[in-house]
């Protein structure tokens, strides 16, 4: 996932203007008669204007933003939320650190959550399911939002892998009720750490931006010391130096998407003929960030990851770091039922390989490297 590869001046003077020509001020609110801009806003506004989002919210990091949004759309202690057995811990965490409970459901062959399972584990406690858009691939949100229909269920989009993707012309992280981004180091683009919140929902909006704030309802004819205040919160704010880092990166995005894009079908071009390749939802726009297929010979898969190391590609989160990304192995975290229910999708994922698509390398040595798994599968 490229935006930490391609930090350079952009990021760097946004940095220093903001120290030599505006002050120094880092915070997002307040100090109004010191400050030239509000950077943190202005953030929100280009993300509004780039996903065509009615409502924007940038927070600290994207747990936060899951963490902020399933509070946002009403899950409270007790009530369970579905989400998918390849995922990241942190989708997790964000339902138990609410009280609520994680229900996992198994993925299919898009390694996103199959919708198939989704009804059978609905029950009268189900209050939201999170669909993740795993590796740059949308989750198959027609069948997920029919299904969330039909139950009268919320729906939160996990968007921490695959911002900039589209399912159906319309951007990941706001087809739902609410969608999360990360901007964290290894996502596709960065400011360090960071999330977004994104929502057509006035009344969603106002609850998060109240709840990353202590409360504050930033009033207008208010200083921030006699702010008005409905509920308590937390402290999930961005600051000034995240945005204008993120305000570059977020310039980069398409860029980024069609460089991925390029070296993506290098090797589809000529090697993509002879793999079993993860299924793709129709309608999807991805970001073409990962290359995965399927390979069941064990033999096989071995020559394949030895290759990926050998030429320095690596393999990412499979099978790399599958125990960090698969449920399965989640029990410290996880009910019995989860972990014997997620054995399905660790089975799947066992099956799969991962070439990260990387901005440094050139679009020859993808080819190179097609070249060479050719050999191996022809
Ligand atoms: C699917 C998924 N959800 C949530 C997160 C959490 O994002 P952050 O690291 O910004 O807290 C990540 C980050 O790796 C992720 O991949």
């Amino acid at each position: 996932m490229p935006g930490f590869e391609i930090i350079d001046s952009k990021e760097y003077n946004a940095v220093n203007r903001l120290f030599k020509k505006e002050n120094g001020i880092l915070f997002a609110h307040g100090f109004n008669n010191l400050r030239k801009n509000y950077h943190v806003r202005e953030f929100e506004q280009n993300f509004n204007k780039k996903l065509k989002s009615k409502y924007t919210l940038a927070v600290s990091s994207g747990t936060s933003a899951i963490k902020i949004g399933l509070l946002s759309i009403g899950v409270k202690r007790g009530d369970e939320v579905i989400t998918q057995a390849f995922n990241f811990i942190a989708t997790v965490e964000a339902i138990l650190d609410i009280g609520a409970k994680p229900v996992i459901a198994n993925i299919d062959n898009s390694l996103n959550i199959d919708p198939l399972e989704i009804e059978n584990l609905i029950s009268k406690k189900t209050k939201a399911i999170i669909p993740v858009h795993m590796l740059g691939v949308p989750a198959n949100m027609k069948e997920i939002l029919k299904i969330a229909k039909k139950y009268k269920i919320k729906v939160l989009e996990d968007n921490c892998e695959a911002l900039g993707g589209r399912f159906n012309k319309k951007y990941l992280g706001t087809i739902g009720d609410v969608g999360v981004a990360s901007l964290d180091f290894g996502k596709i683009i960065t400011c360090g750490e960071g999330g977004t919140i994104h929502t057509k929902s006035k009344k969603i909006y106002n609850f998060a931006k109240e709840y990353h704030d202590h409360g504050h309802q930033n009033n207008p004819r208010k200083t921030r010391g006699t702010d008005t205040k409905k509920i308590y919160g937390f402290n999930y704010r961005m600051t000034e130096i995240q945005a204008v880092i993120g305000k570059e990166q977020l310039k980069k995005l398409d860029y980024i998407i069609s460089e991925n894009k390029r070296r993506y079908f290098a090797i589809d071009k000529i090697v993509g003929k002879y793999l079993e390749m993860r299924t793709i939802p129709k309608g999807s726009d991805l970001i073409y960030d990962t290359y995965i297929f399927f390979v069941k010979n064990k033999l096989l898969k071995k020559q394949v990851i030895n290759l990926l190391n050998k030429l320095e590609f690596g393999t990412k989160n499979l099978p790399d770091a599958i125990e960090w990304h698969c449920s399965f192995y989640w029990d410290h975290a996880l009910s019995k039922k989860n972990i014997i229910r997620s054995k399905i999708s660790r089975d799947i994922l066992k099956t799969s390989i991962a070439i990260p698509i990387q901005l440094k390398k050139k679009i020859n040595d993808y080819k190179s490297l097609a070249k060479e798994l050719e050999k191996i599968f022809k």
